[in-house]
């Protein structure tokens, strides 16, 4: 079964369209929707914004259903020159941005207990995901993902998270996602497509760019799906 998390509406309406077989629960006042999608089981959920609401649902979707892999998809703020809007960003790892215990002498975005910054992404899910971008003619970047409870809208931030990580896109979930399919041993990846510039200008932007970006992303997973 293929797990799909997006925070927003217009991140997995697309995918709930074309489901079929559809069954609904609601945990955790998450609806989960069952059916499948090209002959494959699926499961998809509309999170909410952020890390706390991401987890949860990453939580409940695992324990609930144990699917073989969860994509993470949706919008992102591009941290490069060499991703513009509606270009797609494909996670190698994921890293919080926001998590900081350096005052304690450890490097900013360490998870204190596993010991690591990066969480690494499942390669095949990575590789295949880029693939499929790549195959629509869509430009692609792939690299470090870092996430955090704060939508990036000044150039400092952005510069700092971008030299601090070698990051190459900002969010709100995908690292909470991978930290936890990555306790509960579950394969992961996360797709994002830019919808912004994450400095001072990043709200217009996002207003403007999101609806054509959550398309493009859901045109790859589309097409992840019928592959994987
Ligand atoms: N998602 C889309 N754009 C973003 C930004 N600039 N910061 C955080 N999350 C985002």
């Amino acid at each position: 079964m293929i797990g799909i998390i997006g925070a927003m509406q217009v991140e997995v309406e697309h995918i709930k369209a074309v489901m079929t077989d559809v069954e609904t629960e609601t945990i955790s006042g998450i609806e989960f929707c069952r059916g499948k999608i090209s002959g494959k089981d699926m499961v998809a959920a509309k999170c909410g914004i952020g890390k706390v609401f991401a987890s949860v649902c990453a939580e409940a979707m695992i324990l609930r259903y144990n699917p073989d892999v969860i994509v993470n998809i949706g919008v992102a703020g591009t941290l490069t020159n060499e991703l513009n809007t509606t270009d797609i960003a494909v996670a190698k790892s994921v890293v919080h941005h926001d998590l900081d215990t350096s005052p304690l002498g450890d490097p900013i975005g360490l998870i204190s207990g596993v010991n690591i910054i990066n969480i690494e992404c499942d390669k095949k899910v990575s590789s295949l995901l880029e693939k499929c971008v790549k195959s629509l003619g869509i430009n692609c970047k792939a690299g470090v993902i870092a996430s955090g409870d704060q939508f990036v809208c000044t150039t400092e931030r952005k510069n700092f998270i971008r030299d601090t990580f070698n990051a190459i896109a900002c969010e709100m979930e995908g690292a909470s996602i991978g930290h936890v399919c990555f306790i509960n041993g579950t394969r992961f990846g996360v797709l994002r497509a830019i919808s912004d510039g994450a400095d001072e200008k990043s709200h217009m932007d996002y207003d403007k760019f999101v609806p054509l970006a959550a398309k493009n992303s859901f045109e790859v997973i589309k097409r992840f799906i019928e592959e994987f």
